[in-house]
């Protein structure tokens, strides 16, 4: 007699298990009609031009760009990439025929007709023979076998000006989940078909004493839909990584590291009430990669390392110089001058000489706020891009007469905003 077994879920590789999982549930579980158009903060993650001034400090319309959204589940993030950039050509692949469906039922849905759609191993990108401007791959990394190769597939079909935008778990932020995924495999819940495992950890985690639940912070109102135990408890091949990790992997990979795409929220002197006074030298001395794990040991927040990165041996653009901005104009992020809301609520705060306030990217601290005096200094924007010297000229006609102390504000005004990538300069 022949007995049919199902498979240990250890015995089958991490494409075989994500596969089994985002077939039976496309991920994310978003309606097919909703538009991304006002989640500034998950298109800014997105957008090519705003990734290439990063770069190059130049702003370059993703009009005739290739863009790649690799491992794109139900097709949420492909739609949020296709709308932060007007006129690109979009490709997207996943393992599972049913996210790759969905994923061009939305996008055809939204009017973007002529994107491409490929079931295929993010591994084998180099068989469809395009080379690639940006390529995006959100909660995609962490749940390959080798990240590394992933990156790599990656590289190898970036273009030697692209740029990459992926993330990885944070080890340190999700450590509970990394504990419940090892006691759960230790209680059988990863071999018993998704909807099971997911009522068994709802039932394991209510009966669990009210201490503990809490010290692993169980909330049952986050998990009323499986696929959200699916893809924290129940994620096979889930892995943690820390900020070294990421750049060993990076250079491992050919490639550098650009910045964190929330690096807002990743400054160590924001952690500080006064940073005292040796912890200030020493971070002078600090490289990025130092500094940036100095915050993640100190405060481990953020679930993923999100980050942007480029082709190894590009030399990094030197900060702006006041001459340069003299001399230069300055304008919106491309992002903001498209979105009608930003507009008009810009101009509302205008007219109604009041400060204005918006969440722009998706960091904590990615807060703008700009005082009501100020508001209107940047007003001349609003019908694209303005000299420098202009908006110092009017800022002076409209309040201060001391020109050398009003150049001076505009100046650290701007410079603040073009930090947050809000504005551009030229
Ligand atoms: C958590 S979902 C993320 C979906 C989408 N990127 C988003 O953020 O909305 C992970 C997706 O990666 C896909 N995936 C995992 N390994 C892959 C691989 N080797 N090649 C292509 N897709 C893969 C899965 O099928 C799944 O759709």
């Amino acid at each position: 007699m022949s007995l049919s077994l199902p498979m240990a879920s250890s015995a089958l590789s991490a494409s075989e298990r994500a596969l089994s999982l985002y077939e039976a549930l496309p991920y994310p579980n978003v309606p097919l009609s909703q538009t991304a158009r006002n989640a500034l903060p998950e298109m800014f993650k997105m957008s090519y031009t705003t990734a290439q001034y990063l770069r190059t400090h130049t702003i370059v319309p993703p009009e005739g760009k290739v863009l790649l959204n690799a491992g794109c589940g139900s097709g949420w993030e492909t739609l949020m990439m296709a709308e932060a950039n007007p006129g690109a050509q979009i490709v997207a692949c996943d393992l599972s025929p049913a996210s790759v469906k969905l994923t061009e039922e939305r996008l055809r849905h939204h009017g973007f007709a002529d994107a491409e759609f490929y079931v295929l191993n993010l591994l084998e990108l180099e068989r469809l023979g395009i080379q690639f401007d940006f390529i995006s791959l959100n909660d995609v990394l962490y749940l390959l076998e080798d990240p590394t190769e992933g990156l790599r597939a990656m590289k190898n079909v970036l273009k030697p000006d692209g740029i990459i935008r992926a993330n990885l778990h944070s080890r340190r932020q999700r450590q509970v989940f990394f504990r419940l995924q090892e006691a759960f495999q230790k209680v059988g819940q990863f071999d018993v078909p998704p909807a099971v495992g997911a009522q068994n950890v709802r039932e394991f985690m209510g009966s669990l004493r009210e201490e503990v639940a809490q010290a692993v912070l169980w909330n049952p109102a986050n998990y009323a839909e499986d696929a959200a135990i699916m893809n924290n408890y129940l994620l096979s091949n889930d892995k943690g990584f820390t900020i070294p990790d990421l750049f060993r992997m990076l250079q491992q990979a050919g490639l550098s590291f650009l910045s964190l795409v929330d690096r807002p929220d990743w400054s160590v002197e924001s952690l500080f009430k006064e940073v005292p006074e040796f912890v200030r030298q020493r971070l002078a001395t600090l490289s990025i990669m130092e500094r940036l794990h100095l915050y993640e040991l100190l405060r481990p927040v953020h679930r993923l390392i999100d980050f942007w990165a480029e082709h190894a041996g590009s030399s990094p653009v030197l900060p702006w110089s006041d001459e340069d901005w003299l001399s230069g104009s300055v304008q919106f992020n491309p992002l903001l001058m498209d979105n009608p809301r930003f507009r008009q609520e810009y101009s509302k705060a205008l007219q109604e000489k009041r400060p204005y306030e918006m969440q722009w990217t998706g960091a904590t601290h990615g807060r703008i706020s700009i005082p009501a005096e100020k508001v209107s200094w940047l007003a001349p924007l609003l019908q694209g891009p303005t000299p420098v010297r202009e908006l110092i000229q009017q800022a002076v006609q409209l309040g201060s007469p001391d020109e050398e102390r009003t150049t001076a504000e505009v100046l650290t005004f701007l410079t603040n905003l073009e930090d947050f990538l809000f504005l551009m300069l030229q």
